[in-house]
């Protein structure tokens, strides 16, 4: 285990006690200049740790705070390797920084997690609510060869993921609303933005940034979302849901396009519902009464039935 990750486990289990560096440098096998630098960089990383002569470190009770060293230590080993987490406190947005890291060539597998976003963004130009320690912000890069799915199954999947990560971590029954709103109790309480970047060159998706944002414990929205948002509202930590998104997320893009319709199908809140949506900007109603192997919801009308591949639609709850 890594230096700092052993110094995060060491102190959380001795929270709000004095642990001397000599201590913590024979535990960890490592001087106590390096002692000093590993708390250095987790302090750089939002904890907050005391450090007083003769008494030694002490971390400081965090609340549930996002930690890389904890989202790590809890994937499975292969996937580990196989994805970077890149934590900030404060970001625009981790799908746009995503998509920037992407272009510049960033690996499949690499992880925005944000605390808190400025201009978090939501689908068809909208905005998304991203204040600080109650909520979970990431997108992850995702390059085709990085997964055996196929790319147009990347929304599909990252709705399972957070509906499976939610139903292993709490008693909750979470719901996609097609494309990929989650429900709670008729409350959005996650949604998603999967955005591609292009190689102009060879005139093809290059990637994929799938942004997931969770709200977790946040229990004031602004006026304009409240009676539509709510959250998971459970006491587990932020880390630990990430990393079970991440661990699904990989686990559904490594399986099968009929397995993950199948699956997304099941979670759906909206088939065999009264929906309304636009089409060419006409107004229309229907009855949603399938998903495609596509991920196209097929909607039966007064005309005939009628294919959507994207766009918002309003279902009665
Ligand atoms: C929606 O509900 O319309 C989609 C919301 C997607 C929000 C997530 S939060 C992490 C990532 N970064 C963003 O700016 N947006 C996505």
């Amino acid at each position: 285990m890594k230096v700092l990750e052993e110094l995060l486990k060491i102190m959380e289990s001795g929270e709000s006690e004095n642990i001397s560096g000599q201590e913590l440098s024979e535990r960890l096998g490592v001087s106590r200049a390096a002692v000093w630098k590993a708390v250095d960089k987790l302090r750089a990383q939002g904890y907050q740790i005391e450090a007083a002569p003769n008494r030694g470190y002490k971390l400081i009770k965090s609340g549930d705070m996002l930690s890389k060293q904890q989202i790590e230590a809890l994937l499975p080993e292969k996937l580990r390797e196989k994805t970077e987490i890149l934590l900030f406190k404060t970001i625009n947005s981790t799908n746009t920084y995503g998509k920037k890291l992407a272009a510049d060539g960033a690996k499949s597998g690499t992880v925005i997690i944000a605390d808190q976003q400025t201009e978090g963004r939501g689908r068809r130009g909208h905005s998304f609510y991203s204040p600080p320690k109650t909520g979970l912000y990431m997108s992850v890069i995702l390059r085709p060869q990085g997964f055996a799915a196929d790319i147009d199954m990347v929304t599909v999947c990252a709705g399972c993921a957070v509906c499976r990560a939610v139903e292993n971590l709490t008693d909750r029954k979470p719901m996609i609303k097609w494309v990929n709103d989650i429900f709670i109790d008729d409350k959005k309480i996650c949604g998603i933005l999967s955005e591609g970047v292009t190689d102009f060159e060879a005139g093809s998706v290059d990637s994929i940034v799938v942004g997931i944002g969770v709200n977790v414990t946040t229990d004031i929205f602004p006026q304009e979302i409240e009676n539509k948002a709510g959250a998971l509202n459970c006491q587990i930590p932020r880390s630990k849901i990430a990393a079970e998104i991440i661990k699904q997320l990989f686990e559904c893009l490594n399986s099968t396009r009929e397995k993950n319709i199948a699956e997304y199908k099941s979670r759906s809140l909206v088939l065999g519902k009264e929906i309304s949506y636009f089409r060419n900007n006409f107004p229309r109603q229907g009855r949603a009464v399938d998903i495609d192997q596509k991920g196209q919801l097929i909607v039966e009308t007064e005309d005939g039935r009628e294919t959507l591949n994207a766009g918002e639609i309003s279902v009665k709850l």
